[in-house]
């Protein structure tokens, strides 16, 4: 039987398209699937989609969608995305699927009838961006959340928990026992430290304050708390708990869950505590990747900083995005993205190294021989050293692959690149009178281009098979034969095609890759504010004179109740960047209004004035806060708004008809 590896990237949230940071996890893991495929493994690969949560519940809100049409959309983009880099995985788990659902319910209810789930009452600092609570020791500047910076608020309600506090000795033993179960060696280090050395908390596992989630079996007020509901989805994948677990037989324990650093302490507290209480095997590898940070900067939406990968794939393709994202930046450490460069690596890595090997060899042997590959006849020193390199590399890319380290691995390959571009400046074929020791020439150019061509494989599949094509070669990728010199056969045809990394102008790439990650920010942005309501009024009032509009009868602008609201209050919605929160007084009635006017208005500058609202609205939440009403504003096309109100001072109160 083969031997087996199960390997896993975390289980996104659907909050909003994934961005380049998520796709890196999630290439560098189709990469190890690929490059232990070559070795002969059986792997299986799990993705997927976390879809349940409070966070989710209110950007459905405030799209004015159910969570799940919400997810939908943006799980089918996260799979399009996968799908346009050819990501290989066996399982895409969505955490709203039935099978999920129902083992979640079983695993919990399991554990409630071991006694390792019990209930009591909660209070503490939560962090709804993260949906987490916060030990106040952790919490930074006060009270906020050491993950994402932002506030957190006191959270009091009746809570089922986990007994994780009585894992505390079980897990610091599981670290010591296997050193290589937290990668790399310093987030280890940070668990034990920051987390376990002063013993663990229970954890609280439900939630009654939202009911976007899988219900408690035996008590319906209550929601599975996000992280059981998303760690079991790496069983679940596999088809734990239904009744077909030949994958779950086969493939667990995993051999290693890639995730990103913030998320190490629920890798590897949480979850091995889960799988112990529930007597299953533990994984046997977290790897916790760094950052990609944007500028030295966190990605993030109200920065505007986000890079999506689609425009880059779009313009450079798969292989050169892949290519950067792993040779660039340590995989355990943190880096910055920045567009330059990608674009020098381009031009020196792929086109400069790597397509220039590929055209000059395939080249010279149409033009020395006319296309057919000679044998090797007549040998000389400087071969060696080529022949050496070759044959060794495969060992060193294997060395670093073990330890995940992509970016040395690729370096290896890179440097027998260079070896073989140096070796046709030295034997300078052009010049080489002795036919003899041209075919050679030939001949070890591109049995060094098969080789790398099988060490790029993992990493750049339709740039090894596009080589391999002009080579001649038509069988499959043998990883072993990167150990071997000698393999081409002479006689083969080789076939010039086209270039394959050509050189770019970096300066007008930039103009387009920024133009064109600006226009997919825009679309989408353009694609969700069609569905929100405070966004939706303005939209309307700027298409009236361009649009057709559809005729009402008296009645139905009756239907519509607008009356003189006075600001008494208005603050900064605490959870999104366009939005005021607003205090109106209408007549004798308070009422509270959200509106996204906050790129136009200070909430200082509205305190006092007068304000034209529907009345008559129903309330929605809007980012977690009720609005009561509309306030009506006027935007030009070029994106001017004003507020509207009266020409004349009048009573809060007054009806407008
Ligand atoms: O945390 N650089 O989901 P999530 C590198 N649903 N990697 C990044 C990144 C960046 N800037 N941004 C995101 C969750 N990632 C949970 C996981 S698992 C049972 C549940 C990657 O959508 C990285 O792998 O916030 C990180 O851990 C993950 O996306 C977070 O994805
Ligand atoms: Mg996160």
């Amino acid at each position: 039987m083969k031997k087996t590896f199960y390997l896993t990237t975390p289980i996104y949230y659907p909050s909003d398209n994934l961005h380049i940071g998520h796709t890196y996890t999630t290439v560098a893991a189709d990469s190890i699937k690929r490059y232990k495929k070559l070795q002969g493994y059986d792997v299986f690969f799990t993705t997927g989609s976390d879809e349940h949560g409070q966070k989710i519940q209110e950007k459905a809100q405030e799209n004015n969608m159910t969570p799940k049409a919400y997810v939908d959309k943006i799980v089918a983009d996260i799979k399009d995305l996968w799908k346009m880099l050819e990501i290989d995985y066996d399982s895409f788990i969505r955490s709203t699927d039935e099978h999920h659902e129902k083992a979640i319910a079983d695993i919990f209810t399991k554990l409630y009838e071991k006694g390792e789930i019990y209930k009591d009452q909660y209070e503490g600092a939560y962090c709804t961006p993260c949906e987490s609570f916060w030990a106040e020791s952790q919490l930074v500047d006060g009270n906020k959340c050491p993950d994402c910076g932002r506030e957190t608020h006191l959270e009091k309600e009746e809570a089922y928990f986990f007994k994780l506090s009585k894992y505390r000795d079980k897990l610091l033993k599981l670290y010591e026992d296997n050193p290589g179960f937290i990668q790399p060696e310093s987030r280890k280090n940070e668990m034990i430290n920051n987390f376990l050395k002063d013993g663990l908390d229970d954890l609280s596992v439900s939630r009654s304050s939202f009911d976007w989630g899988i219900k408690v079996p035996f008590d319906d007020k209550h929601v599975v708390y996000v992280w059981i509901d998303a760690l079991s989805c790496y069983l679940t994948a596999l088809g734990y708990g239904t009744d077909n677990e030949e994958n779950f037989n086969k493939f667990w324990p995993a051999d290693v869950h890639l995730v990103g650093k913030e998320i190490v302490r629920f890798h590897t507290i949480i979850w091995p505590a889960i799988l112990m209480a529930l007597d299953l095997p533990l994984p046997k590898k977290v790897f916790g990747h760094g950052w990609i940070l944007f500028d030295d900067d966190k990605m993030s939406k109200s920065k505007g900083n986000i890079i999506y990968p689609e425009p880059i794939i779009d313009l450079y393709g798969i292989d050169a995005f892949k290519y950067f994202l792993l040779r660039e930046f340590s995989f355990g450490q943190d880096g910055s993205f920045s567009r330059e460069k990608f674009l020098q690596r381009l031009n020196s890595d792929l086109a400069n190294d790597l397509g220039n090997l590929v055209s000059r060899t395939v080249s010279m042997v149409e033009k020395y021989n006319d296309g057919i590959l000679p044998s090797p006849k007549k040998t000389e020193e400087i071969d060696d050293s080529l022949i050496q390199m070759a044959t060794g590399t495969v060992h060193k890319v294997d060395a670093f692959m073990e330890n995940l380290n992509f970016s040395n691995a690729l370096e290896e390959v890179w440097k027998l690149i260079r070896r073989t571009n140096k070796y046709v400046d030295e034997t300078m074929p052009w010049k080489e009178e002795n036919a003899d020791r041209l075919d050679t020439i030939l001949y070890n150019l591109s049995e060094s281009l098969r080789i790398v061509s099988i060490l790029i494989k993992p990493f750049m599949v339709m740039t090894s098979d596009e080589i391999r094509k002009q080579l001649g070669i038509d069988e499959e990728v043998v990883w072993d034969n990167a150990k071997e010199w000698g393999l081409l056969i002479e006689g083969t045809k080789v076939k010039k095609g086209g270039i394959i990394f050509p050189r770019l102008d970096i300066q007008a790439e930039l103009e387009r890759l920024n133009n064109a990650n600006n226009a997919l920010i825009e679309k989408r942005m353009a694609a969700k504010n069609a569905n929100k309501p405070e966004e939706k009024a303005v939209v309307a009032e700027a298409a009236e004179e361009t649009e057709e509009e559809e005729l009402i009868t008296i009645d139905d602008f009756a239907k519509v109740k607008f009356k003189v609201a006075k600001v008494v209050a208005c603050e900064d919605h605490p959870k999104a960047d366009k939005l005021l929160v607003l205090t109106l007084k209408v007549g004798d009635e308070e009422r509270q209004v959200v509106s996204g006017i906050k790129q136009w208005y200070a909430p200082e500058d509205l305190i006092g004035k007068k304000v034209i609202v529907v009345a008559n609205l129903k309330p929605v939440k809007l980012r977690g806060i009720e609005s009561r009403g509309m306030i009506l504003a006027a935007q030009d096309a070029d994106g001017k708004l004003t507020l509207l109100s009266t020409l004349e001072d009048i009573e809060d109160g007054a009806t407008v008809s």
